[in-house]
């Protein structure tokens, strides 16, 4: 928790991580996918919940397209919005993991402060994955036909076309989707996922 504001008081809980980790049979924690629009972070995103789910984790995706329509509905693209749109999905992304939930978040987060933030907000109980593809192949790929609409200018501010994407430099995970089927993609993950996250459940 940062500083807390003048005249708000910390309540302290009965029951902790620790215990949470005992009936869940792990650890909470948040997966963050970061990568251009196109790059296959909600594809992932989606596979990574339902496999996990399947292991029996309690794995919950937060995609930044849904949350758009509600919790972040106020918002655009400015790198202010952005800053703020990151700001709430990070701190929402820790209160899930705290109450024992894997977490998945699938935006493009472009900026590495906005990432450093969330990371924070988790208290470290955060496993960054840059979902990795060329502009280029985003281009080609554009699933959703933006890329198309930001090069002829009906869209401004679009990531990669004429706003900035910070590619990570010290991501915690790197998947290339351009040469990594979604099997092995959400394989790389889950493995990493369970290390971090169940451990060793004798202890
Ligand atoms: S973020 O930059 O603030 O992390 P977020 O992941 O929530 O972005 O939303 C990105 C989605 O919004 C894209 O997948 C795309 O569908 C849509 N979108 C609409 N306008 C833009 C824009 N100007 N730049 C990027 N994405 C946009």
């Amino acid at each position: 928790m940062t500083d807390l504001p003048a005249n708000i008081t910390a309540v302290a809980h009965q029951i902790d991580a620790e215990a949470r980790r005992r009936r869940f049979g792990h650890q909470g924690g948040v997966v963050w996918l970061t990568g251009l629009s196109g790059s296959g972070k909600s594809t992932i995103g989606v596979a990574l919940e339902a496999h996990l789910f399947a292991a029996g984790m309690n794995a919950v995706l937060l995609d930044g397209d849904n949350l758009r329509h509600g919790l972040t509905s106020d918002l655009g693209f400015s790198p202010d919005d952005r800053r703020e749109n990151l700001r709430r999905v990070g701190e929402v992304a820790a209160l899930f993991a705290k109450s024992g939930a894997i977490v998945i978040t699938a935006l493009i987060s472009p900026y590495s402060e906005d990432r450093a933030r969330a990371r924070k907000a988790a208290n470290g109980q955060f496993i960054e994955v840059y979902v990795a593809a060329d502009l280029d192949t985003c281009k080609a790929r554009d699933p959703k036909g933006l890329y198309a609409k930001a090069i002829s200018g009906e869209i401004s501010e679009f990531t990669g076309v004429s706003a900035p994407y910070e590619v990570p430099t010290a991501p915690d995970l790197r998947i290339d989707t351009t040469i990594t089927d979604l099997d092995a993609c959400v394989a790389a993950i889950a493995t990493e996922a369970k290390v971090r996250f169940i451990g060793d459940m004798s202890a």
